[in-house]
């Protein structure tokens, strides 16, 4: 077996975090290509066609276009392993996907030349920003009328709050797009449209400032060189503990649909993005090369192959190494497991992993043993924080229609609440179930899937409350008091943690005031 730690350092983890249609399942695509993982273009997107076809609940996916399932791709690139965390584009999943970012150590942005930075870009790197997480950024579909570069490098810069350092620059766009000029090597790339190549046989010129490139294509290379020259005096050399920091990010232009602009993409993952590091435990922190495994559980996704109506629990490595068939400890309720169907997600078939190691992701069939925030360790017992649950911004009471199915609407909805689909409450004086939601689409998601997967018939009806804060207190007997004074307004969520729920920001500010030794939270972390 290989050293651990060499192991570790050849990892990359990553996201792509984008506004929907701006390419990003085009460019998973294109990255899985160029390191082999795939052999043909249009296998992703066939893949997302597929899914559709032979997955009973994400019927509602086909209806709406959009893709509601994450999942992990490992390819390997270069000396490099990189795992590709998928995540869902439309905002109404965005809790999904925050959840995803924890798990990652790196994140790539694309970003639609012509749109710029758009509303799920704007909320999605706001997440990563709140966790340090370096960013690299690729702005895509130059071969289009698209804005200006420096304007777009400016908007990014202003809206992102980031310093962007451009590793590449653009010689024109749409019909006249030429190339990307290559800011470090004094060199050109050549822009060929379609999608034959893989890319890195294109034409390279040398040397810049040559007379005979500004003669070939004429206008649009005089104003590339001159817009070069300016970012250069402007821009601030590029720094990698900046980088590493999340406050600078490195800017590449490109068009994913035909190849160009990608490997330099892979390269900087390669380069730039930082191995598997050190994460926090409530214990202490734990170093990625530690002997001893540890993991923890940053999603649940249950029946995502409808012919083994299983579940998964997705579990970063954040140390050690897994082998299969090895002893776990599921800290929260000390029990024991010994996964031996362990899956990885090697170039999009699911595969028997026989080893991972810290930075990897690693699917655990199993049957509601785990949890959403779960740590998994040989025996330790430690505790990983950060795992974000946002207080919803909607919520819908549970009716059933046929009442002999009220055990399997409530096992349905411990489920789905376990996995995160959506939030369920239950009120302290009783009564029936609540549904709390980000986006509205996760009520449509809940209701299709009780019906597909439990044979429960619900409806739900519009509910009083529209705001919850989950409650703590240093003082147990105070929050114990309050609790049991407002058992109309205080629900359990999945795991039992009590919210305080009403109408009004106004009548979260009175009761903020008459219970001083209450803390009220937007957000609860997993520990
Ligand atoms: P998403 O996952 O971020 O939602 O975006 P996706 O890759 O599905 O791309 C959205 C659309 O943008 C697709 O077109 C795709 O072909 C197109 N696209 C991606 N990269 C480029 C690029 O570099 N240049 C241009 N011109 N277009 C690009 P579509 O018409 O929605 O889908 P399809 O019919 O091509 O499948």
């Amino acid at each position: 077996m290989s050293d651990l730690a060499t192991d570790i350092r050849r990892r990359r983890t990553f996201a792509i975090i984008s506004h929907p249609d701006a390419g990003k399942t085009t460019l998973t695509e294109k990255l899985l290509l160029f390191s082999g993982a795939i052999q043909i273009a249009g296998s992703v997107k066939a893949r997302k066609a597929s899914r559709h076809a032979t997955s009973d609940w994400m019927e509602i996916e086909k209806q709406r276009g959009i893709s509601v399932a994450s999942s992990v791709m490992q390819m390997e690139y270069g000396d490099c392993v990189i795992n590709l965390l998928d995540t869902p584009g439309h905002q109404d999943f965005s809790e999904d996907t925050y959840r995803v970012l924890t798990a990652v150590d790196a994140a790539l942005m694309v970003i639609d030349a012509a749109n710029g930075v758009e509303p799920q870009t704007r909320r999605l790197l706001q997440v990563c920003r709140a966790r340090n997480t370096p960013i690299i950024t690729f702005v895509n579909k130059m071969d289009r009328e698209v804005k200006e570069p420096l304007a777009l490098m400016d908007e990014i810069e202003q809206e992102l709050g980031m310093t962007v350092v451009p590793f590449t620059w653009p010689v024109g766009m749409a019909k006249f797009f030429h190339g990307v000029m290559d800011l470090r090597r004094d060199q050109m790339r050549l822009f060929e449209p379609g999608e034959d190549r893989a890319g890195g046989d294109e034409e390279t010129l040398h040397g810049l400032q040559d007379a005979a490139h500004a003669e070939r294509f004429g206008g649009p290379y005089e104003q590339a060189l001159g817009e070069m020259e300016l970012v250069r005096d402007a821009a601030p050399a590029f720094d990698h503990a900046e980088f590493l920091a999340g406050r600078q990010t490195p800017m590449f232009f490109g068009s994913a649909i035909n190849n160009f602009g990608v490997r330099e993409v892979l390269d900087a993952l390669c380069e730039l993005a930082p191995p598997p590091g050190a994460r926090a435990a409530l214990e202490r922190t734990v170093e990625p090369a530690e002997p001893k495994f540890s993991g923890v559980v940053f999603k649940v996704q249950a029946n995502m192959d409808p012919a083994h109506r299983d579940r998964i629990a997705f579990v970063r490595v954040s140390s050690g190494r897994f082998t299969r068939g090895m002893r776990l400890k599921v800290v929260r309720n000390g029990k024991e497991m010994r996964p031996q169907t362990v899956v990885s997600f090697l170039s999009q078939r699911r595969e028997l992993v026989d080893d991972a190691v810290a930075g990897d992701i690693i699917g655990i069939p199993n049957h509601g043993v785990l949890q959403l925030g779960d740590t998994l360790t040989e025996g330790e017992g430690l505790h990983f924080t950060g795992l974000p649950f946002f207080a919803p911004e909607s919520f819908r009471t549970v009716e059933i229609k046929d009442p002999l199915r009220s055990k399997q609407l409530r096992q349905g909805l411990q489920q789905l609440g376990e996995e995160g689909a959506i939030q369920v409450f239950t009120p302290v004086a009783g009564g029936s179930m609540m549904l709390g939601a980000i986006g509205q689409l996760q009520f449509e998601v809940v209701l299709h899937r009780l019906k597909g997967e439990y044979g429960v018939e619900a409806r739900l009806d519009p509910c009083r409350f529209s705001l919850a804060r989950w409650i703590t207190s240093a003082d147990e007997a105070k929050l114990k008091k309050f609790i049991d004074s407002e058992p109309l307004r205080i629900a359990y969520d999945v795991v039992g943690a009590p919210a305080f729920l009403c109408q009004y920001s106004s009548d979260l500010r009175v009761t903020q005031e008459r219970v001083p030794d209450i803390q009220f939270h937007a957000m609860r972390e997993h520990s």
